[in-house]
């Protein structure tokens, strides 16, 4: 089922504008607009508070989903890890409503909390490449992320799926509660979906990028404020989880109390420069690292960039960045994971789901 690639990775990766695509059909109405279930909507509306339980690249999803509601609905989100959750519960608000999301629908530590939650009698959501699965089944509801199947254990397209359905259920939840949203998501989803094609079609750049950054080095960072802070983690982990490259995804701003003693002669620093408001902010830690020998790779969007920077995303409107700027990192740690010999799609003591706590 590879077909012509060499990796699930690889065609995954490349699958995602595709992907894009298939669920604004499958979220539109009649009407063209992007909607979700009554019932789903209803229970969204009714929440003070809403929880996002998760883990790795769901988790990461979760942190873009918090700012994707938070910001365009005006409702608070917490977002936890759910192998911390289920032995950590924090303090709740009145009225929660719970939002799960997980590629697979059957990791074990996310499902642990689900069933505490059920047993408090909340309300749940589950957020899901696998209709039917354990964690579809036993929510009051489930959103489909209709990525189709994802093999490689490095998880690509569930996370831009997961991205894409959080924004649809942050849209809809602003209309419920009457805030208006300043820009026309179907149409800006469209654009993200045609701007990654053009990144996958660059992929030799990108190889490129691996071998000069990533071919010889023990660690690597990447920094980034805002947004591009969460999918700088989600990069981290691609890294670390094919390539074995022990990686760290850190806020751009936090580097100076701690982490910059790590810097040093030559030390790959990924730095996502993708919103305007901490443009010059991130930059100012491009020139931390850099001073002290840090070997910089900026990867901005265009309107942002600035001379010297390595790659330059299409632009896309900012607040969806993440569902762009993720990609090349999926790119880069490919391409290092296949220079290094790993086994790209199945790395080292991993399993594709999560089944034991
Ligand atoms: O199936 P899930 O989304 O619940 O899986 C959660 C994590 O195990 C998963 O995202 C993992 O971090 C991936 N291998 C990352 O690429």
């Amino acid at each position: 089922e590879k077909g012509t690639y060499p990796h699930f990775m690889l065609k995954e990766t490349d699958e995602q504008p595709l992907v894009i695509r298939n669920i604004i059909q499958k979220y539109q109405d009649e009407n063209g607009e992007l909607v979700i279930d009554a019932e789903i909507k209803a229970a969204l509306a009714e929440a003070d508070r809403l929880y996002i339980v998760a883990c790795g690249t769901s988790y990461h999803a979760g942190l873009v989903g918090k700012q994707f509601i938070e910001k365009m609905a005006g409702v608070p989100v917490e977002v936890h890890v759910a192998s911390e959750f289920s032995y950590n519960m924090p303090l709740l608000s009145e009225k929660p409503l719970f939002i799960y999301i997980s590629q697979s629908g059957e990791t074990a530590d996310s499902r642990a909390c689900l069933v505490q939650t059920n047993k408090l009698g909340h309300k749940a959501i589950t957020l899901t490449n696998v209709p039917g699965s354990t964690l579809s089944r036993e929510a009051d509801f489930t959103l489909p992320l209709h990525a189709g199947p994802e093999i490689a254990v490095a998880s690509t397209k569930a996370y831009t799926a997961q991205l894409a359905v959080l924004a649809i259920v942050a849209n809809a939840l602003a209309k419920e509660k009457g805030k208006s949203v300043n820009f026309n998501l179907v149409k800006e989803l469209g654009i993200v979906a045609n701007a990654m094609e053009s990144i996958t079609n660059q992929k030799e750049e990108f190889e490129k990028i691996a071998t000069e950054y990533l071919a010889t080095t023990r660690n690597a960072f990447f920094i980034g404020r805002n947004v591009d802070y969460f999918v700088c983690l989600e990069g981290a982990l691609k890294l670390k989880e094919i390539s074995y490259i022990q990686a760290e995804g850190f806020a751009g701003g936090e580097l100076k109390h701690g982490t910059i003693a790590l810097i040093e002669e030559g030390t790959p620093i990924f730095a996502l420069a993708t919103q305007e408001s901490v443009n010059l902010n991130i930059r100012g830690n491009v020139k931390e690292v850099v001073a002290r020998g840090a070997n910089p790779c900026i990867i901005s969007m265009e309107g942002l960039n600035m001379e010297g920077d390595r790659f330059i995303l299409p632009r896309v409107q900012e607040e969806l960045s993440p569902i762009l700027s993720v990609v090349p990192l999926q790119l880069i740690s490919y391409y290092a994971a296949l220079h290094r010999g790993c086994d790209v799609d199945k790395p080292r003591n991993l399993a594709k789901s999560v089944t034991v706590e």
